[in-house]
């Protein structure tokens, strides 16, 4: 079930138009709503009993749902890959939207490709034509949502990533509203990713029966090419992939908690990223053991409604200030928030609107703020001073 939600969410929402059919309820969004300026820190419940509070200090929150202006603006399918050389400079499906300031500031688009191997025998290519918007073909709930996809063309495997440019996150509670469709052979990636060994991941892999998710954290196979058995969990009699769900990693400092749909299904301690990341989303196979083998004109999408962040960063947060320069992340930028400490908690979860964070109560903030506070004189000077 989706729901709609009247909160036209930052940044992208700088990308959102009007709506303009009758009957075809749409948020308000002329203007880049912020999700709640007044927060300082964000709290999560997470943790083997999914009851300890986690602080963080940034939050972001990228909604997909409401980029048409109409019913049957974005149905179509755009053609498989098929031209090796091409793939890599194809344009993605809306360049208004996906080549625009507001998507620039926060995402890059891959097209990198890798040769075939004995290992991974089938070719690969990053094409931005495999990332485009999508729409629900029903007027009454015409939502948008970003696509991934994946193709086997002419002999080789076309595949599409994006990354979040914020690269300095050092630990994070990150979730995306996604659904994987179409034919076996694929994998689909929600990650945190600094290198091989330190990453951590959810895969859902097209070969897989729906209910069943891999859950791991890099690396997964040792030195001599063994698997290591403590990295990847599979976890099965899950909420089927291929419907809407909201996945979620908390990535903390000694442990990974995975949670589908504010459940958590998996935890692990081992090889827990130490490295300061950043997210990545891909949608691709090889033929590889992992991924299988697509067939020939086979096709499998990861189709994504909205992606939510909260995250600390090892650094000053990372991007650009314009065009707004007056806005919280221009703040976050130029570092205004250092006298802040943690004032104002906010929580993400259990909101009225999703995307909008709302303050908890006072005596909770009073609580906070003062165990907060403390941390802040400690962090003083590697965090909010040491510039
Ligand atoms: C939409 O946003 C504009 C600008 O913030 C505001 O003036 C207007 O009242 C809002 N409309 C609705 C229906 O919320
Ligand atoms: C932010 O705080 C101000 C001042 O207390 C209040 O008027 C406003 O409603 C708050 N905004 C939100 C989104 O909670
Ligand atoms: C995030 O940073 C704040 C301030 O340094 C710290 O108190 C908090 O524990 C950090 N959260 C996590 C999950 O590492
Ligand atoms: C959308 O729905 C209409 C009416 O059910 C159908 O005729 C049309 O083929 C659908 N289009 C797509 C792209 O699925
Ligand atoms: C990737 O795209 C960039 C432009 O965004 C282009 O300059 C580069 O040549 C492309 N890479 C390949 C391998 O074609
Ligand atoms: C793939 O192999 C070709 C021919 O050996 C080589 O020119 C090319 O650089 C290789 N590409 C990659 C991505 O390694
Ligand atoms: C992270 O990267 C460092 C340096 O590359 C490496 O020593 C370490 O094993 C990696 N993994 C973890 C979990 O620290
Ligand atoms: C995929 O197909 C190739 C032959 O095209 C084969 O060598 C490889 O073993 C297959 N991979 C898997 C995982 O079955």
């Amino acid at each position: 079930m989706v729901v709609r939600l009247a909160a036209a969410l930052w940044p992208i929402a700088f990308l959102v138009r009007p709506a303009i059919s009758a009957g075809y309820v749409t948020a308000n969004s002329t203007t880049p709503v912020q999700n709640n300026p007044n927060c300082t820190c964000y709290v999560v419940e997470s943790g083997d009993d999914s009851q300890t509070p986690q602080y963080f200090q940034y939050y972001r929150f990228y909604d997909f749902r409401n980029l048409a202006d109409k019913a049957g603006e974005y149905l179509k399918t755009p053609a498989i890959v098929d031209d090796w050389d091409e793939a890599p400079n194809l344009d993605v499906g809306q360049p208004s939207i996906l080549k625009s300031d507001a998507w620039n500031k926060d995402w890059n688009i891959q097209n990198w490709s890798k040769n075939a191997s004995e290992d991974f025998p089938v070719r690969m290519v990053n094409s931005p034509a495999n990332v485009y918007l999508q729409q629900n073909n029903d007027t009454n709930d015409a939502f948008t949502y970003l696509t991934l996809r994946t193709t086997r063309g002419n002999g080789f495997q076309s595949a599409a990533e994006i990354e979040n440019l914020q690269k300095n996150v050092m630990h994070t509670s990150m979730r995306v509203s996604a659904r994987v469709v179409g034919d076996k052979g694929a994998v689909a990636g929600f990650f945190t990713f600094y290198d091989d060994e330190n990453e951590s991941d959810i895969e859902i892999l097209t070969d897989d029966p729906t209910d069943v998710i891999r859950y791991t954290n890099q690396p997964s196979v040792d030195k001599s090419g063994d698997e290591v058995a403590a990295a990847s969990l599979t976890k099965t009699k899950l909420p089927a992939w291929n419907e809407w769900q909201k996945h979620r990693i908390d990535w903390l400092d000694k442990n990974s908690y995975w949670y589908l749909n504010d459940k958590q299904v998996a935890a692990n301690t081992y090889s827990v990223p130490r490295k300061s990341s950043y997210l990545v989303i891909n949608m691709w196979s090889d033929g590889g053991s992992w991924s299988g083998n697509m067939t020939e004109d086979g096709s499998a999408e990861f189709q994504i409604q909205w992606i939510e962040m909260t995250f600390n960063t090892s650094g000053k947060v990372e991007g650009d200030t314009s065009p707004d320069p007056n806005s919280k992340r221009a703040a976050e930028l130029l570092d205004k928030r250092k006298d802040e400490k943690c004032k104002v908690v906010c929580k993400i979860d259990g909101v009225k609107e999703l995307g909008t964070p709302e303050v908890v109560s006072s005596s909770m903030a009073t609580r906070v703020s003062l165990s907060w506070c403390a941390v802040a004189v400690i962090g003083l000077t590697s965090l909010w001073v040491g510039l």
